[in-house]
């Protein structure tokens, strides 16, 4: 695939993800913006870019195949889909529960697989197509607090995999997995030099650089089946 004409975001409204879309869009890819609370956001980004907003709680199927339907048929078909969105909370060990558990894979596992199926599905019988999952640095290197949230990431990475070979050859399925590059909301001083510390580049990375590998991943048409980290160097740290 060259440039990418027609690109669904999940979880497109707001930080990683809008960086994605914006991305895209400079590119000159036609966006859905899926959202699920952020809809004032989400239609406030369509209408900049020039493409549409669709809803749905990724951890619902129905809600999931309707929302990929609407998409699809808005922009006349779709040739990328970015499993952006995901839910990040800490979960210790001390308290942790199974509906904590059900709660991170729900979102950061099922809802991808969702969003893999659904599209790859259509991808495959209109036989071409391109999906890139966002899974997470913290796999290679997880976080103690953090157990059903890298099982999930985990579990993202291997999907892909599994979903490259199942898709091939219509559809490359691929994934990055990013380092600190945007802080969860609130977070302080103290854990902006925590993240930083923690990568070989000494510094918290940003949201484009996340949105440039997905593009790179998009636009290279012999590239299937890898995770490429853009985490700078928290990997190997
Ligand atoms: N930020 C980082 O530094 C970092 C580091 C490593 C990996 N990542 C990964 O990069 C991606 C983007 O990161 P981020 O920090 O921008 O993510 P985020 O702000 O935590 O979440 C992105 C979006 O996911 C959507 N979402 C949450 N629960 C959902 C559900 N049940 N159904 C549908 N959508 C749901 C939300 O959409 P609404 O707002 O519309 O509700 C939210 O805005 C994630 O996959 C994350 O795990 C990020």
């Amino acid at each position: 695939m060259g440039p990418v004409a027609n690109a669904l975001v999940t979880g497109g409204a707001r930080r990683v993800g809008a960086a994605i879309a914006r991305e895209l869009a400079a590119r000159g890819a036609r966006l859905a913006i899926h959202y699920h609370r952020s809809e004032p956001a989400a239609r406030a980004l369509a209408a900049e870019l020039g493409g549409v907003a669709v809803c749905a709680d990724q951890t619902d199927a129905a809600q999931v195949e309707r929302a990929l339907g609407e998409a699809w048929d808005a922009l006349g078909s779709l040739d990328l889909v970015v499993a952006n969105a995901a839910t990040f909370r800490r979960t210790p060990l001390d308290g942790l529960s199974e509906a904590d558990f059900d709660e991170q894979v729900g979102v950061n596992l099922k809802g991808p697989f969702l969003w893999c199926l659904a599209a790859g599905r259509r991808m495959k019988a209109r036989g071409a197509g391109c999906l890139v999952n966002v899974s997470c640095a913290s796999t290679r290197r997880p976080w103690a607090d953090h157990v059903p949230y890298a099982a999930a990431k985990a579990g993202v990475e291997g999907m892909t995999l599994a979903l490259a070979r199942a898709l091939a050859p219509a559809v490359r399925v691929n994934a990055v997995a990013p380092g600190p590059v945007l802080l969860p909301e609130g977070s302080d001083g103290a854990q902006a030099a925590r993240a930083a510390a923690a990568t070989l580049l000494g510094r918290v990375g940003r949201p484009e650089d996340v949105a440039r590998a997905v593009a790179f991943l998009a636009e290279s048409p012999y590239i299937t089946g890898q995770v490429l980290a853009v985490d700078g160097g928290m990997g190997i740290r």
